[in-house]
């Protein structure tokens, strides 16, 4: 994959963030918080610029403790494991956030973020009600698993840019344009390159590398066919976003395979609009 012509244009562009190799042991050491040495835990997370700053800020602004969070320890102690890795990675999405870095002049990254909000929120609704997976821990994938999409819009915004316009005017299947415009490869592909890059954990990694394509290893965890769905009823609301009346449908196999209902996928489908715009103004992206 480092030889890939495409690959090498991302590196070469000199936009994308970069990240210190200790944020993903973080990670890893945080998907395991039974194992995990909270002082190495908190040592390496201190070796991240700007990361001690955000957590200790978002807790002071958000949280009515009647104390100061002054340290790390302290921030990482009021949390918890969960919590610290939920804050993680909204660092990440931090970094990649559209508005923030985005160079693309036709796709429209704020409207894409709602796609993303929008995963996020529908794998949330389907953990919640099924008991497949860690909502919470779904629900902060849900935000970077189009991750590849964002490091075109940073890096190759021309190329996404020619990826959106065949999509929205000759309805060509973002997939097959990508394959097109990208010499072969997809989204999926550049967002597993960019996990082994930064070093992200592996369970993150098969959920950005495999969401399109669930069935492609029979193994695949419940975490990603959940991500699946809620990217299929996210991109159905992200297509009327954009003015489409086009609709994707959803595979029998993966709802067979998690014993969903279609009354379940309309039920949720339709709280999403709302849902979307409420988190979307609730959360302050701006200020994480
Ligand atoms: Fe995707
Ligand atoms: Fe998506």
């Amino acid at each position: 994959m480092q030889n890939h012509i495409i690959i090498k244009q991302i590196k070469e562009s000199g936009y994308l963030p970069q990240i210190p190799k200790d944020f993903g042991e973080v990670l890893n050491m945080l998907l395991e918080p039974c194992e995990f040495n909270m002082d190495e835990c908190i040592e390496k997370l201190s070796k991240i610029p700007e990361l001690e700053t955000t957590l200790i800020q978002v807790l002071n602004h958000t949280s009515r403790l009647n104390r100061v969070i002054v340290t790390l320890k302290d921030a990482v102690l009021y949390l918890g494991a969960k919590n610290t890795r939920m804050i993680a990675v909204a660092y990440i999405t931090k970094l990649l956030l559209p508005n923030k870095s985005g160079r693309a002049k036709i796709f429209n990254n704020k409207t894409y973020w709602k796609h993303c909000v929008g995963t996020s929120i529908a794998s949330y609704m389907l953990a919640d009600k099924t008991g497949l997976c860690d909502k919470d821990k779904i629900f902060t994938y849900g935000l970077i698993h189009d991750i590849g999409v964002t490091v075109l819009d940073i890096c190759l915004p021309d190329h996404l840019d020619r990826i959106y316009t065949m999509k929205t005017e000759q309805g060509i299947h973002q997939i097959v344009a990508e394959k097109i415009v990208l010499s072969g490869i997809t989204h999926t592909e550049i967002g597993m390159w960019l996990c082994d890059e930064w070093g992200i954990p592996d369970e993150i990694k098969e959920i950005i590398g495999c969401h399109h394509y669930p069935f492609v290893n029979t193994n695949t965890s419940n975490e990603v066919r959940v991500m699946y769905l809620a990217d299929f009823i996210s991109a159905n609301h992200y297509q009327r976003l954009l003015g489409s009346k086009k609709s994707f449908n959803y595979s029998d196999r993966v709802m067979e395979l998690l014993n969903v209902s279609k009354d379940l996928i309309d039920e949720i489908a339709g709280k999403l609009p709302g849902e979307v715009e409420r988190i979307n103004n609730a959360i302050d992206f701006e200020f994480l």
